[in-house]
């Protein structure tokens, strides 16, 4: 069977990563999830100190990038059911998933040399094909030729709402809702209007407004796109 690419883009919390992982499981793909390596690289920006209020150190983070200090890459889990995000050889999956990061990783993502740095590494990983990617510029950045392309919608408040429960359910006791839509919102504005691959639907992109569809039901839709392409 022939091997694909398959690009999921969409805004935050919109339930991509999940349907995205579990067919890449399903159909043997490589699952790549670059919001991880955005968020990857705030850590090492919050880590080194490089944040002073509202700016960025840029000259510092592009000096580091420059100079190899900031390697990303993923491991699967030790039960092999999910890849874990590793910063320099360390596995940093829980801390990348914090609000100190959500509230950080727009405005890092929106940097030209941060994006070129992870742009040519994720074209790296599809290279070979048999892959499904998610984030925000896949169909339209990354992989501007892939064969399918779906973009992912749901309402802030819906998306809000699963960020909150996930994070609940991770054990983390210091969230608000009100905080996690505050967030959602922001970085749906600076995910959409940043100058350099800001998050759109391509123009060959299949929408999916999932806001009241089941994980379930996001799966069986998902696996009958892809069983149309292959
Ligand atoms: O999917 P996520 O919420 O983990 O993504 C974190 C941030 O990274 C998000 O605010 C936008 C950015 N991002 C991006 O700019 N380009 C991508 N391909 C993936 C994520």
């Amino acid at each position: 069977m022939k091997k694909i690419i398959i690009a999921i883009d969409g805004f935050s919390s919109c339930g991509k990563s999940t349907m995205a992982k579990d067919l890449a499981k399903t159909i043997g793909y490589i699952y790549v999830d670059t919001g991880a390596m955005y968020r990857a690289v705030t850590l090492y920006a919050l880590e080194h100190s490089m944040f002073s209020g509202e700016s960025i150190k840029e000259e510092e983070l592009k000096a580091d990038i420059e100079a190899g200090k900031v390697t990303i890459s993923f491991e699967l889990s030790e039960d092999g059911t999910r890849p874990n995000t590793l910063l320099n050889g360390k596995n940093v999956e829980k801390e990348i998933r914090q609000m100190t990061v959500s509230t950080r990783v727009s405005p890092i993502a929106a940097l030209p040399f941060v994006r070129e740095f992870l742009t040519r590494q994720q074209q790296k990983m599809g290279e070979k094909k048999g892959i499904v990617m998610d984030g925000r510029d896949v169909g339209t950045a990354i992989f501007p030729d892939a064969e399918l392309k779906v973009y992912v919608t749901a309402s802030a408040e819906i998306r809000a709402q699963r960020r909150y429960d996930e994070l609940i359910q991770k054990g983390e006791k210091d969230v608000s809702y009100d905080d996690i839509l505050k967030n959602v919102r922001e970085r749906d504005h600076i995910d959409t209007h940043r100058a350099v691959a800001p998050l759109v639907k391509a123009d060959d992109a299949i929408e999916l407004d999932n806001s009241h569809m089941t994980i379930a039901e996001q799966k069986e839709w998902l696996m009958a796109r892809y069983k149309e392409r292959c």
